[in-house]
């Protein structure tokens, strides 16, 4: 396929994506509000929109009062979880129990549970880091983490065949996702995450986050947030929450050019003690693996 009919091809097969009936319909405000700046949300509209659907509702209420939100009791309207959590921490909740609806039932050889633990764990993991940082958004890095392999979702419902033939390239070689996609389909979830981050009007930090997770050196914009979402992914990839099989390869924090990016943003990080950094990290993984496994249920099982 040529760059432009794959460039085409692409772009028709993200465009049905909008008409999913499991898209649940409060999805599209939702992102309309997430796009607002925070003065400009009312209550009262966040509170509307979560009551529309009582699934989302009752998902958002678990997981505000799961332990990963360090409540000391469970909220029991969403009210309640908005003025203990914050307004940008229930859209994140919101959004990622409207996402985990949209997920088709394994399809591209992906299971739901296995991507949906990875990207909460990628959200914990950047929201975690970011409080290292100084003048660092914990809650625009924690939504970074939660959309960066949004791509993998739209592979999944555009090109399931495509991406189960990845999926068994990435498993048999035990190389990275994204290096498997390009060798089997001639792209990755990087392009098609950005194709539906730019249709759905995403802010531009989110789109260079889905769009160069994996190489933080290539984004025009938001380099030191794309940076700290590679270090996370990385993580969590080599903590037993990756893709759902054994990815060969050693992780150097000190010698990759995402930590060397942060650094030069973030002076503070070098005084960090790394080892002590990366197991309180171990910890907060901890958390998201039993999160996911009460939301989405599944097995416990770490790769
Ligand atoms: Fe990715
Ligand atoms: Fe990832």
């Amino acid at each position: 396929m040529t760059p432009t009919s794959l460039a085409a091809t692409i772009r028709e097969r993200v465009a049905r994506i909008e008409t999913m009936p499991s898209i649940p319909a409060v999805f599209v405000p939702l992102l309309e509000l997430l796009n607002l700046p925070p003065e400009r949300v009312k209550l009262d509209d966040v509170v509307k929109l979560v009551s529309y659907d009582n699934t989302i509702a009752a998902q958002c209420l678990r997981m505000a009062g799961s332990p990963l939100f360090g409540l000391a009791k469970s909220p029991e309207t969403i009210r309640a979880a908005m003025i203990t959590l914050g307004l940008r921490r229930v859209e994140t909740i919101l959004l990622t129990c409207c996402l985990s609806n949209a997920f088709p039932a394994k399809a591209g050889g992906l299971d739901p549970v296995v991507f949906w633990r990875h990207s909460l764990g990628c959200a914990m993991v950047c929201r975690k880091f970011s409080e290292k940082l100084a003048a660092a958004d914990s809650d625009k890095a924690y939504m970074a983490g939660l959309l960066h392999d949004i791509g993998i979702l739209v592979n999944c419902i555009a090109f399931p065949n495509e991406l189960s033939v990845a999926m068994a390239h990435a498993t048999t070689e035990q190389i990275p996702i994204d290096e498997a996609e390009h060798a089997t389909m001639g792209f990755s979830h990087c392009e098609t995450g950005r194709e539906l981050a730019e249709k759905w009007h995403l802010a531009d930090d989110m789109v260079q986050v889905i769009a160069h997770h994996h190489a933080p050196e290539r984004s025009r914009a938001a380099q030191p947030l794309v940076a700290l979402v590679h270090l996370s992914d990385l993580l969590c990839r080599m903590r037993g929450m990756g893709y759902g099989y054994y990815e060969r390869r050693r992780v150097d924090w000190v010698s990759n050019p995402a930590w060397e990016i942060l650094l030069k943003e973030h002076r503070e990080l070098d005084g960090v003690d790394l080892v002590r950094f990366t197991f309180e990290l171990d910890e907060a993984i901890g958390e998201v693996f039993a999160l996911v496994s009460s939301i989405f249920g599944g097995s416990a099982a770490r790769n």
